[in-house]
């Protein structure tokens, strides 16, 4: 049993994500304030998204460079609210155990390093190790519930791991602040990206909400692929 996972984004209306451009068209806390109402006991981000906002700059050095293998799940404690990270090799390099309070998870797969899963150990932040060469999605979904009791995740980006989270099946709401911009630029993030089907996910609409400063916050259901796959093929 996985937990129920909303995507939550800003974007300009023409989708793109940087938080820079956002930031000039955006009235500041808005998107965390948001992310309140919808609730949830956890948010989760890709490895570049954590390395932008929240990781050391520097990334991990290995020294042993001798994959992990399978390891069990390593709770180190119990919090009210979790931070989590999708970083296939091990490269995030953290200071704490927590971010902005929310204890870490760090999702990793068996490639990472022993002495990684060592330094995580010594921090005190938790992990789950799923999936061989790449990070299986749905096998460390199914442990957030079992062993950290997260109920409802928040997925908060970037565009790639947004990507990968509808293409397994995994999203079952899209909560979307679209603030009056346009970014237009090429080769910026976009709230879904690298997608590799060629049908379209079809949604259907939750909820609209006028807010301040001509943004809108839209809330959609993502279709189960049975329900919507036939009228939606490009
Ligand atoms: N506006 C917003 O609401 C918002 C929110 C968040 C982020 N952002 C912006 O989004 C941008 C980053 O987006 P991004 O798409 O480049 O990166 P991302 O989605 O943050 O991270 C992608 C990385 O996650 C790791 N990953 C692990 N398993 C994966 C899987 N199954 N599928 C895909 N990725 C996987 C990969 O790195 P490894 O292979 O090394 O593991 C991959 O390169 C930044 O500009 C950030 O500021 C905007």
């Amino acid at each position: 049993m996985r937990p129920y996972i909303i995507c939550h984004m800003a974007s300009c209306i023409d989708g793109k994500i940087d938080g820079e451009a956002l930031g000039a068209v955006m009235r500041h806390g808005k998107y965390e304030a948001i992310a309140k109402r919808l609730g949830g006991s956890g948010w989760i981000c890709g490895r570049t998204t954590m390395q932008q906002h929240f990781a050391e700059p520097e990334p991990f050095f290995s020294t042993s460079n001798e994959p992990a293998g399978n390891q069990p799940v390593h709770v180190a404690r119990e919090a009210s609210s979790y931070a989590i990270s999708v970083d296939t090799l091990g490269k995030l390099r953290w200071s704490s155990d927590n971010l902005d309070r929310d204890h870490l998870i760090c999702i990793i797969s068996e490639q990472v390093p022993s002495d990684y899963l060592k330094m995580l150990r010594e921090k005190g932040i938790s992990y789950i190790v799923s999936g061989a060469s790449s990070i299986d999605l749905t096998g460390a979904m199914d442990s957030f519930r079992k062993y950290f009791g997260i109920n409802t995740l928040l997925l908060e980006g970037g565009g790639h791991i947004n990507g990968a989270f509808v293409e397994a099946g995994l999203v079952d709401e899209v909560s979307l602040l679209l603030v009056p911009g346009i970014d237009g630029r090429h080769d910026i993030p976009t709230v879904f990206d690298g997608l590799s089907k060629s049908v379209t996910v079809a949604l259907k609409l939750k909820s609209v909400e006028q807010l301040e400063s001509d943004a809108l916050w839209i809330r959609y259901e993502v279709i189960p692929a049975q329900e919507g796959e036939d009228s939606c093929k490009a």
